[in-house]
């Protein structure tokens, strides 16, 4: 199921074209057990400064009665706006960028780079196996560390909320209006360039 009206101007990959950030999910659909390792697994072959993979995760699953505390406080962790949505997600899962090289202790400043990329890695996967993933920066760091004891040397960097795709009944009237909304990109020309700074590398488009 997709409402999402992804436009792109030039041929892309079907699943990236598909990847969009529903708060639509089902409440009642489970995430079949190794299609969420599947995900996971995506997220740990991305690339990586140095191999050092700096990405973490904690994981939980509103459907296993044992991870439903855990689930419970991933939820806590998020901004109202966002638990509004994300309480029909049957998985979350906190993503963290480990800011210091495994090898030296030197601070790494790809960290949080590379775990974007992990984490784009998951949600790619996901829409390649009919789930839907949204990404979340809107909670609370302080009550994460807190709760999971997150070392200082590990920064949380976003919640993502997993599922399939719902009905979009369950949302507030406002937020069904963004959920069908089109989507937009900014141009090319505000984004690539060429020779200089600001000087459009595509000339003719937009
Ligand atoms: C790091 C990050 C943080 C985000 N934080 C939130 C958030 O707190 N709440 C929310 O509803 N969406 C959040 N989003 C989703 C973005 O709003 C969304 O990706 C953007 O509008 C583009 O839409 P698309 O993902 O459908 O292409 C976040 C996305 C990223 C990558």
């Amino acid at each position: 199921m997709s409402r999402s009206q992804t436009n792109p101007k030039a041929e892309i990959d079907d699943h990236l074209a598909n990847r969009w950030s529903s708060r639509a999910f089902d409440p009642r659909r489970p995430i079949e057990r190794e299609r969420l390792l599947s995900c996971l697994e995506a997220a740990r072959w991305a690339p990586s400064c140095f191999g050092d993979e700096p990405w973490r995760f904690i994981v939980a699953d509103r459907f296993s009665e044992d991870e439903l505390d855990n689930w419970k406080n991933l939820l806590d962790c998020l901004t109202p706006k966002n638990r509004e949505w994300a309480q029909h997600a049957p998985v979350l899962i906190m993503v963290c960028a480990s800011t210091h090289f495994r090898q030296n202790d030197k601070p790494n400043r790809w960290g949080e780079y590379d775990t974007g990329q992990s984490a784009l890695s998951l949600c790619i996967q996901a829409t390649s196996l009919g789930l839907s993933s949204h990404q979340m920066g809107g909670f609370d760091e302080d009550m994460a560390r807190g709760h999971w004891g997150i070392p200082k040397e590990v920064q949380p960097m976003s919640i993502i909320a997993l599922g399939y795709m719902g009905d979009d009944s369950v949302l507030p009237d406002t937020l069904r209006e963004v959920e069908s909304a089109p989507r937009s990109r900014r141009p090319m020309s505000s984004l690539i360039f060429s020779d200089r700074w600001r000087t459009p590398y595509f000339r003719q488009e937009d």
